[in-house]
């Protein structure tokens, strides 16, 4: 299997030096004072040396069952929720589960999240693209779909809110894949690692709330973008306990359990992370609206639709130029990185991805050296 496109550009920056990167998908921030110090206190107090119940610790999960309580989401601390190794492991784990000779097939919406057709190589299926439709709104090809979704497909993998392109789905979209997930008999993955980031207020409809659904749907959050915990490694997968029973099984085979110290970490997110989620909320917000700034300024190279959720901004090139050779000369020439839109999909290239979760210098940066090499 090859690196990711983000990983190369990654590679390439290193390789110049002195590179602004909007490339890299993760929060230029650090993970809350108190969720280190909740970790520290385990560690230090000796509870963090072994490996917890493969499900995840207790407390941990009851904390999550009462969130889920919330959110409208009935959901059996004990058999419906599995701790796991961040969103990657948990959709990775679900899908060697549910994947077969009989059923090999993944749905994947596209533009999505680039690793994703690593996660279904890495389950041993075959990933069948569906398109977003851009002029209208990113929204759901459900022909496409129905076209798509049959007796071989295993799953069903949807990021919402979505990335790279910032849009949610509706909830009109979602029960129409939920539909057919039925009619099936395969699974909606739901990726919901953004659901904390909507920019505009309210909330991501997610399918897992109908509890008529819960057989079909399996939803999954991460703790990584939310409490700018990426290196930490902990989410959280939850699904009716037929399905978990499946997932649980290759969870175990691949990691055990989620590290324990993370778990102490997001223990403490649940408990004492909200306001600094809202904080990261409005520092997006506003690093959001200046990079979209930026591209109003240059209508004549980028259009776009402003992200309502999430941390990217998905512009076409205006003048259809090949997003690699963009990508290469805007790093090679102007030391901004972006990553080519190629990545996300087949029907996405003649795009780039920009984050604005980098710091409000970097976004600053990347826009007066832009601004230089375009005038150039
Ligand atoms: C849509 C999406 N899902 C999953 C992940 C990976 O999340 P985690 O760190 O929880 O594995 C990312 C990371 O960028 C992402 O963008």
């Amino acid at each position: 299997m090859k690196v990711s496109a983000i990983k190369q550009v990654e590679l390439m920056a290193a390789k110049r030096g002195d590179v602004v990167s909007l490339a890299q998908g993760i929060p230029a921030f650090d993970t809350p004072e108190p969720l280190k110090q909740a970790a520290i206190k385990a560690m230090l107090e000796g509870k963090t040396a072994a490996y917890s119940l493969t499900y995840g610790m207790p407390e941990l999960r009851k904390l999550i069952q009462a969130r889920l309580a919330a959110e409208g989401m009935d959901y059996d601390w004990e058999t419906e929720i599995v701790v796991t190794c961040g969103a990657t492991e948990a959709i990775t784990a679900s899908l060697r589960a549910l994947v077969s000779r009989e059923r090999p097939e993944v749905v994947v919406a596209v533009p999505s999240y680039a690793s994703y057709t690593g996660y279904v190589k890495a389950a041993g299926g075959v990933a069948h693209f569906v398109g977003l439709t851009e002029d209208q709104g990113w929204a759901l090809d459900l022909d496409a779909a129905r076209a798509a979704i049959g007796p071989r497909t295993a799953a069903v993998l949807v990021a919402n809110p979505n990335n790279p392109t910032g849009h949610c789905y509706s909830q009109a979209e979602l029960d129409a894949l939920v539909e057919l997930c039925e009619k099936y008999d395969c699974k909606l993955i739901t990726d919901e690692v953004y659901r904390d980031f909507m920019l505009e207020g309210g909330s991501a409809y997610t399918p897992a709330a109908d509890d008529r659904n819960r057989k079909t749907v399996i939803r999954v959050y991460s703790f990584s973008k939310a409490f700018c915990m990426t290196g930490w490694r902990v989410a959280f997968l939850h699904s009716d306990r037929g399905v978990v029973d499946q997932v649980v099984g290759v969870h175990d085979a691949f990691v055990t359990c989620a590290p324990v110290v993370s778990q102490y970490a997001a223990m403490s997110a649940l408990t004492e992370g909200e306001p600094y989620v809202a904080e990261f909320r409005a520092i997006l917000r506003r690093q959001r609206d200046e990079l979209c700034a930026w591209l109003d300024g240059h209508k004549r190279m980028f259009r776009y639709d402003k992200p309502a959720a999430a941390y990217f901004v998905f512009p076409r090139l205006v003048r259809d130029q090949d997003d690699w050779a963009f990508t290469e000369r805007l790093l090679h020439e102007a030391g901004v990185a972006v990553v080519p839109g190629s990545a996300f999909g087949p029907n996405t290239a003649g795009h780039v991805r920009m984050c604005f979760g980098r710091s409000a210098e970097d976004i600053r940066e990347a826009c007066v050296r832009m601004d230089a090499w375009l005038k150039r």
